[in-house]
């Protein structure tokens, strides 16, 4: 009888294969759709638009031709606990393949919990869903929209493209076969070393640590000094009291930016 091969110890290099489309509804779904058909780990799949890109907490994300939009599909064979970490792996990936574009890769950072700035603007966002099919071990797709020729005007956090920040400008599918090139070599170092590489990265260049955040949470906000990630990839900060607090999701913003009323 035909067993079915482990992915925990393979190298994704050898599944990797992309799958284009000039358009699709969102390039999450369609992976979604195929791991519903049977599945397909290392499925990268690639649109040049997207007619309903969706983006985290239930937002929509503007997906016009000359941007980049990108999902991969895996089955990592990992704890569930463990899965929320590979949104911190894209976004590794994601400013390794852009350092090579930005002279000075200090302007590249990343927001937790998922964004990638560029000069203190949202360049790109990573939505992570992950779902289970039949007796299978759960899915994972990582979807990664960045903003390469265009941007939503009027966002919350100020947004901006590669275009209008005088970034060398290539097309979205370079940046994809750049971004995938890391992303394979990160996502191979995950699974055999875990988190500790991938985090201390995202570390390195990310935006907000030691600074004061407020944490806009669906049951209030909560302010505090930004400390780092844990292990389960939620931010700590630290509060006026002194007390240690874990955020596990919401979006985060700069003290000076909240309007008191
Ligand atoms: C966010 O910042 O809110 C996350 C945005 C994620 C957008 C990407 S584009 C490719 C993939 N397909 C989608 O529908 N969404 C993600």
């Amino acid at each position: 009888m035909a067993t079915k091969k482990s992915k925990t110890n393979s190298n994704l290099l050898n599944d990797y294969h992309l799958l284009s489309f000039d358009e699709l509804d969102s390039t999450n779904e369609e992976a979604r759709r195929l791991a519903n058909g049977g599945g397909c780990h290392g499925a990268v799949i690639w649109a040049k638009r997207q007619s309903e890109g969706k983006g985290r907490l239930g937002r929509a994300w503007i997906s016009s031709e000359g941007n980049l939009f990108v999902s991969i599909l895996l089955q990592p064979g990992k704890p569930p606990a463990e899965l929320c970490q590979l949104s911190f792996v894209t976004a590794v990936a994601a400013i390794e393949a852009l350092e090579a574009l930005v002279p000075d890769a200090s302007r590249l950072q990343c927001k937790w919990p998922n964004d990638i700035l560029l000069d203190g603007r949202k360049l790109g966002g990573i939505l992570l869903e992950s779902f289970q099919c039949k007796n299978a071990s759960p899915w994972v797709v990582v979807g990664l929209g960045i903003n390469v020729d265009s941007f939503p005007p009027r966002t919350e956090f100020p947004a901006t493209c590669l275009k209008d920040a005088g970034v060398e400008l290539v097309s979205a599918k370079i940046i994809l076969s750049r971004f995938i090139h890391h992303f394979i070599d990160c996502y191979n170092e995950w699974n055999v070393k875990g988190f500790t590489p991938a985090r201390k990265r995202w570390l390195q260049s990310a935006w907000g640590m030691g600074r004061r955040l407020c944490a806009r949470l669906p049951d209030g906000n909560i302010e505090g000094i930004a400390e780092g990630i844990d292990a389960d990839g939620s931010l700590l900060l630290k509060l006026a009291d002194g007390k240690k607090h874990q955020v596990h999701a919401g979006d985060v913003f700069p003290m000076e930016t909240i309007l008191v009323v």
